[in-house]
């Protein structure tokens, strides 16, 4: 039987950049969740769909074709070939089509064959209520969302684009509120959940946190 830690958490909390570390450190697949409704996102905007129109993106959701693939152990989402979806309304689109249940269902059995055939680290928003309910450990990683702003601006401001600081925060706090209060899966710690607040812990701590829960909950690595 495959090992299966869920970590979930709001944008910007450092979940993708932890989760890969730590999946590195114990040789597991780091499955990014977030990454596959950016990939639906990108698609709707390059089709010019709004965020309103349902009937559009669920006519254009069975043209998707989104896939996984590996290329030195990190993760690559191919959306009909495409890999462009690191951008600020690629994931502001990407959380405003999450609430819709058929683009979740679409994503749902792909992320639960990965965890059923691999030992995965999965990050998200429902992983650890809905996706994996029986992972072997779940974390709910935190960080107040001054920090979390500051995060992703510098992230931004390192890679030379452009960026306002009070924008992202607002961004944020946008997203946090539509993620925790859709109909479907919104945002919430699993009742079994192992809380983690990053706001004061540097990244090798919070992966260092983790891997300490992962062995107490029975890892052998
Ligand atoms: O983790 P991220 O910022 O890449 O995620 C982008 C959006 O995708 C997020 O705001 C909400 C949605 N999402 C989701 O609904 N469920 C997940 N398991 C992961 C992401």
């Amino acid at each position: 039987m495959s090992f299966n830690i869920a970590i979930d958490g709001p944008a910007g909390a450092g979940k993708s950049t932890i989760a890969k570390k730590l999946a590195k450190k114990i040789s597991f697949i780091y499955v990014d969740t977030g990454a596959m409704y950016r990939a639906m996102g990108y698609y709707f905007l390059q089709h010019g769909i709004k965020a309103e129109e349902e009937e559009k993106i669920k006519e254009v959701c069975d043209d998707i074709s989104v896939a996984l693939a590996y290329e030195n152990g990190v993760q690559k989402v191919l959306l009909n070939g495409e890999d462009k979806i690191r951008q600020e309304e690629v994931g502001n689109m990407a959380s405003a089509t999450s609430g819709y249940g058929f683009v979740r269902a679409k994503l749902l059995s792909l992320q639960q064959d990965m965890a059923a055939q691999h030992n995965v680290i999965m990050d998200g928003r429902d992983i650890g209520t809905c996706v994996l309910p029986n992972a072997q450990l779940k974390i709910f990683l935190t960080a107040s969302v001054e920090v979390r702003a500051k995060r992703r601006y510098d992230e931004l401001v390192a890679k030379g684009e452009q960026c306002d600081l009070a924008e992202i925060e607002k961004d944020i706090s946008e997203r946090d509120y539509r993620d925790m209060h859709r109909e479907i899966a919104p945002l919430k710690a699993a009742e079994d959940a192992v809380m983690l607040d990053s706001s004061d812990l540097n990244i090798d701590e919070v992966v260092e946190a983790i891997y300490e829960q992962a062995k107490k909950a029975g890892l052998d690595a």
